[in-house]
C-alpha cells in the first residue's frame, strides 16, 4: 500500500460553493458559464422559469458555438498540438488526434453535412461503433446547429427504426461493422431494414455493400473527400436544442431526452471538472459508449470543454487476456479512469493476477457509475486496481440529469463504500414517504431532486405532455428521479435502486414494457412480466414470467425462441436470462401486473410479499413460488 493521492476537493470549498449554489443560484452560474465557456454574446441572465411548463432557460440571449468551445478556441490558444483523444482499436491498433486535427475532420464533415442540405435544427441520427467518426459526426453536427440522436450500436434494426421514426432523422451516419473482442458485428442488416426512412446514409467502410446499392448511400471517404477543413461555426441560442437521447421508461416507446446548448455544455465541463479533479496533464478514460449519455457527458463535451486528453477506447474490457483494460491505463499512463459496477465485477471474476501483472501507478481517480456499486468490489476497485492510493468517485446520475448529480468528490472525508454521497451544486435531494411528505435527517424513500441545475433536460422531443407525467406530476414541486435513496446520519446519500418499473441491466436502462412486448410479439404467448433479480457479477439478472396461450403446444425450444425475439427487437444486452413458463401473473383487480411481487419471490422472500390486498387472485401466489423454487 502506499499513500493516498491528494485529490477531489476539500470539504470546506464544498460547502462554501454548494451553499452558494443555492442561496444565490444566479450569480453562482453566471460566474461558472463566464469562467468555463467562451459565450459569442453574452446571456441577459442566467435563469429563466416558465410557470406553464414547469421548463426553465439556461442562459436565455446568450450566444455560443458548442464546437467552437470544445475544439476551436483550445487551438486558437496555442493547444493545437494537443491530443484531444489517443484513439485504441480494439485489435490493438491506434491513432493519435490532436485538437487540431479534430478541428479539421469536423470542420470537414461540417462542410460535407452543409454541402448536402442539412440545417439548423434538423436531426440527424448517429449509429456507430467506438471510432473515432462518431465523435467527429456528434460535433459536426452540433457546430452546424443540427441536432444529433447517437443510437448505441448495440441497438436492432426495431430499435433504431422506432428512434428515427421518432425524431424524424433523415440522415444516418454509421459504419458497416462494429468490432467487439473476436467478434465482427455486421450493422448492414439493420442499416438496410431502416434506409426507407432515410434521405442520406454516411457509411464508413470501403465499399458500399451490395445489399446497400441502391440507396442513397455515400462512403464516409467520398463524403468529406475534398471538403475544405476550413469551416466558421454558427453561433446559436443557448436555449437551442443540442441532442435527444432516447432513454426507457417504465412504460410506451423509449423518451426522446433533449438537452439544449448552453445549460448543458456548461454542466458537463464542471461535472467532468469536479468530479474528477481534472487538473491540466491528466490523462483522462471513461470507459463507456458514445451511444449512452456517460458517452455524451464525459467522453466528448465535458472533456473537451475542459481541453483535457482522452482514451477512447474501441473493444471490449477483457479482450485480448483479462490485463487489456489496465495494459491501456499503462501504455498511455492514464491518470483518470471511469467505469462501471458491472465492467469491474466482471475484470475481479478474473482474478487479481491479471490486474497486478500491470503497474496502474499513474492512477490518481478512479470513477464509477450506472448502478449502485457493491462494497466487494469497491474496495477491490481501490485496494487493488487502484493499489490503496486513488480516490474513488461513485458517480450518481441519470440522462436526464445531464452529467453528475450526487458523487462521492470531497476530498477530506472518509469515503463510504456504495454511498455516492454529496449533491453536486445547484442539487438540491429530498426524499419523501409514501405520503409525499419531506423525509428529515435519517431515512429512506423516494429521491427527488428540488429547483434547478443547468444540465436537467428540457423536456421530451415532442412530447411534453409525458414529460410533466413522468418527471413533474408524481410530486409535484420536484423533479422525480424514479430512484430510492437513503439518507445516513452523517446526510450521505446511499442510492437504493429504481423504484419504477424499469430493468437496470449492467448499467442500462431497460423497460420493462419494452421487453414484455417483444414477449408477447410471439403468436404463442398471451402475457409477459419482466423484474430484475440481484446477481452477482451483472448486478441484475432479468428474470422473464411468461404465460402460454392454452390451446396451443408450444415450440420445444420455446425459451431460445423468445430470447431470439427479444434480441431482434432491442438487441442481444436485453436478453432475459432466465425465462419462467407460468400460469398466470400476479395481477390487481384493474388487471396491472405486480411486479413487485415477483420481485420478492425471486429474493426468496415469499413470506414477505408486502401488500397484497390489491391482488385479484391470491390463487396465483403458490404456483409461483413453486415455479419460481425451481430455478434456483
Ligand atoms: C439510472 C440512470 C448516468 C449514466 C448511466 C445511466 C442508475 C446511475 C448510479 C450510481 C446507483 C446509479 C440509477 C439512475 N444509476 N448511476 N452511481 N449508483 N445507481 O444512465 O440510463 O439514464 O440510468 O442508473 O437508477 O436512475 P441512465
Amino acid at each position: 500500500m502506499t499513500g493516498k493521492k491528494a485529490t477531489g476537493i476539500a470539504l470546506e470549498e464544498y460547502e462554501m460553493l454548494y451553499q452558494e449554489s443555492l442561496e444565490n443560484s444566479g450569480r453562482f452560474w453566471s460566474k461558472q458559464a463566464n469562467t468555463f465557456l467562451h459565450w459569442s454574446r453574452p446571456f441577459d441572465r442566467a435563469i429563466e422559469k416558465s410557470k406553464e411548463t414547469g421548463l426553465t432557460s439556461w442562459f436565455p440571449g446568450g450566444e455560443l458555438n458548442i464546437a467552437y468551445n470544445c475544439i476551436d478556441r483550445h487551438v486558437e490558444s496555442g493547444h493545437g498540438d494537443q491530443v484531444a483523444y489517443f484513439w485504441e482499436g480494439n485489435n490493438g491498433d491506434s491513432i493519435e488526434i490532436t485538437y487540431s486535427r479534430l478541428q479539421d475532420e469536423v470542420s470537414r464533415f461540417a462542410n460535407a453535412l452543409v454541402a448536402k442540405g442539412v440545417k439548423k435544427g434538423d436531426r440527424v441520427c448517429i449509429y456507430m461503433p467506438m471510432i473515432p467518426e462518431a465523435i467527429y459526426a456528434m460535433l459536426a453536427v452540433s457546430r452546424i446547429g443540427a441536432v444529433h440522436t447517437v443510437v448505441f450500436a448495440g441497438f436492432s434494426s426495431e430499435a433504431l427504426k422506432t428512434r428515427i421514426e421518432d425524431c424524424g432523422a433523415k440522415v444516418l451516419v454509421t459504419a458497416d461493422t462494429v468490432q467487439r473482442g473476436e467478434k465482427v458485428v455486421d450493422l448492414t442488416d439493420r442499416i438496410e431494414a431502416v434506409v426507407d426512412l432515410l434521405d442520406l446514409v454516411v457509411l464508413v467502410s470501403d465499399s458500399v455493400p451490395e445489399s446497400l446499392s441502391e440507396a442513397p448511400v455515400a462512403l464516409y471517404s467520398t463524403f468529406v473527400g475534398e471538403m475544405s477543413i476550413s469551416h466558421t461555426p454558427v453561433p446559436m441560442q443557448s436555449t437551442d436544442p443540442l441532442f435527444i437521447l432516447y432513454t426507457s421508461g417504465s412504460t410506451g416507446k423509449p423518451k426522446g431526452v433533449l438537452h439544449t446548448i448552453g445549460g448543458y455544455l456548461l454542466y458537463a465541463a464542471i461535472t467532468h471538472k469536479y468530479a474528477f479533479d481534472y487538473r491540466e496533464g491528466d490523462v483522462y478514460w471513461c470507459a463507456a459508449d458514445v451511444g449512452w449519455i456517460t458517452g455524451h457527458s464525459y467522453i466528448v463535451y465535458g472533456p473537451l470543454a475542459n481541453r483535457a486528453t482522452s482514451v477512447m477506447y474501441e473493444g471490449v474490457p477483457m479482450y485480448p487476456t483479462a490485463s487489456r483494460t489496465w495494459e491501456i491505463v499503462d501504455k498511455y499512463a492514464v491518470t483518470l479512469f471511469y467505469s462501471t459496477p458491472t465492467a469491474l465485477r466482471a475484470l475481479m471474476s478474473f482474478g487479481d493476477e491479471a490486474v497486478v501483472s500491470t503497474s496502474r501507478k499513474s492512477l490518481r481517480v478512479l470513477g464509477t457509475v450506472g448502478e449502485p456499486i457493491n462494497p466487494e468490489v469497491w474496495q477491490w476497485y481501490h485496494d487493488v486496481v487502484g493499489n490503496g492510493s486513488c480516490h474513488i468517485v461513485d458517480t450518481w446520475w441519470q440522462t436526464e440529469t445531464g452529467g453528475h448529480a450526487i458523487l462521492s468528490f470531497v476530498r477530506d472525508v472518509a469515503p463510504k463504500p456504495g454511498s455516492a454521497m454529496y449533491p453536486f451544486f445547484g442539487i438540491k435531494p429530498m426524499l419523501l414517504d409514501g405520503d409525499k411528505q419531506e423525509i428529515m435527517g435519517k431515512g429512506e424513500g423516494a429521491l427527488v431532486l428540488k429547483g434547478d441545475w443547468p444540465g436537467k433536460l428540457s423536456g421530451l422531443y415532442n412530447n411534453q405532455t409525458r414529460f410533466k407525467e413522468t418527471y413533474l406530476d408524481p410530486y409535484p414541486g420536484y423533479y422525480c428521479t424514479g430512484d430510492g435513496a437513503a439518507r445516513d446520519s452523517d446526510g450521505h446519500y446511499w442510492i437504493t435502486g429504481r423504484v419504477d418499473d424499469t430493468l437496470n441491466v449492467s448499467g442500462r436502462l431497460i423497460g420493462t414494457a419494452e421487453v414484455e412486448s417483444a414477449l408477447v410479439a410471439h403468436e404463442h404467448i398471451s402475457e409477459a412480466a419482466v423484474v430484475d433479480k440481484p446477481h452477482d457479477i451483472k448486478g441484475s439478472q432479468v428474470v422473464a414470467f411468461v404465460v402460454p396461450m392454452k390451446e396451443h403446444d408450444l415450440a420445444e425450444d420455446i425459451v431460445g425462441v423468445l430470447k431470439l425475439l427479444v434480441k431482434e427487437e432491442i438487441g442481444s444486452f436485453a436478453k432475459p436470462d432466465v425465462i419462467i413458463l407460468v400460469d398466470d401473473l400476479p395481477k390487481t383487480r384493474s388487471g396491472k401486473i405486480m411486479r413487485r411481487v415477483l420481485r420478492k419471490m425471486l429474493v426468496g422472500e415469499f413470506d414477505n410479499l408486502g401488500d397484497i390486498s390489491t391482488l385479484a387472485d391470491v390463487d396465483v401466489l403458490p404456483m409461483l413460488q413453486e415455479k419460481v423454487q425451481t430455478i434456483e
